[in-house]
């Protein structure tokens, strides 16, 4: 099924910015020097991650990505990360937009959408339509895709910490369909995404997302 128009976006004060790619692309590093940036220029910034970001998200998230839960089946799989999103929207990423705050968070809805959506089989619709309901629609400003090939992703990922959570353990079938399932939704809404290449050097990347950010800035 293909990917649902954008659906209308609410402004705030603030801006919020989302980074996402698959395993091993190097959104966690690039999310902190985009942090690192913006609050050396005097911006008052809330970095953040998904699953996660809020107590009932700390438990969410140990529920899906730790192995030893027993098997999870992909709808279940889906409700949990979106569970954990409402809250993360509730309670933390909503007031920090109203207060102006520059919010940055690492993975959010695209993740669902390719994980769940492509990498599970659930339909990339369906799991959209699910994650607008459980954020009223809270869409980033900007996304930041940094696009990893799932090889070279697995390599990055290894070579950090040999420990692989249920998802990163999937096959790399299954991470090339979550490749191909962002760069879909990227080019559906090209004025939203900021598509880079996750093997480009470290300091080039950091230095475009900046670039794209400060448009954003007021
Ligand atoms: P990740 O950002 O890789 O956490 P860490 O850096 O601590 O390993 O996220 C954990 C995994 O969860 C990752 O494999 C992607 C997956 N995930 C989903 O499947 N759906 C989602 O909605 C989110 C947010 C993450």
């Amino acid at each position: 099924m293909p990917v649902a128009a954008a659906a209308p976006q609410r402004r705030y004060p603030g801006v919020f910015i989302a980074f996402e790619g698959g395993d091993g692309a190097g959104k966690s590093t690039q999310a902190a020097a985009l942090q690192q940036r913006l609050q050396a220029a005097g911006r008052t910034v809330l970095r953040t991650r998904e699953p996660g970001g809020t107590p009932v998200g700390e438990k969410l998230r140990a529920l899906v990505l730790e192995h030893g839960h027993g098997s999870i089946d992909p709808r279940t799989e889906a409700l949990i990360f979106a569970a954990s999103r409402a809250a993360h929207v509730h309670q933390v990423i909503r007031p920090a937009l109203e207060r102006g705050e520059v919010v940055i968070c690492d993975r959010y809805m695209d993740s669902s959408i390719a994980y769940q959506g492509a990498g599970r089989g659930l339909g990339l619709a369906e799991v959209r339509s699910l994650n607008l309901w459980a954020t009223e629609a809270m869409l980033p400003d900007v996304t930041v895709l940094l696009d990893v090939d799932p090889e070279q992703g697995r390599h990055r990922r290894t070579a950090q910490d040999a420990a692989e959570d249920r998802l990163e353990s999937e096959p790399d079938d299954f991470h090339a369909r979550i490749r191909g399932a962002f760069l879909e939704l990227a080019a559906a809404d090209p004025g939203h995404y900021l598509v880079l290449d996750a093997g480009a050097d470290r300091d080039a990347i950091t230095e475009a997302v900046s670039n794209r950010i400060e448009e954003l800035l007021p």
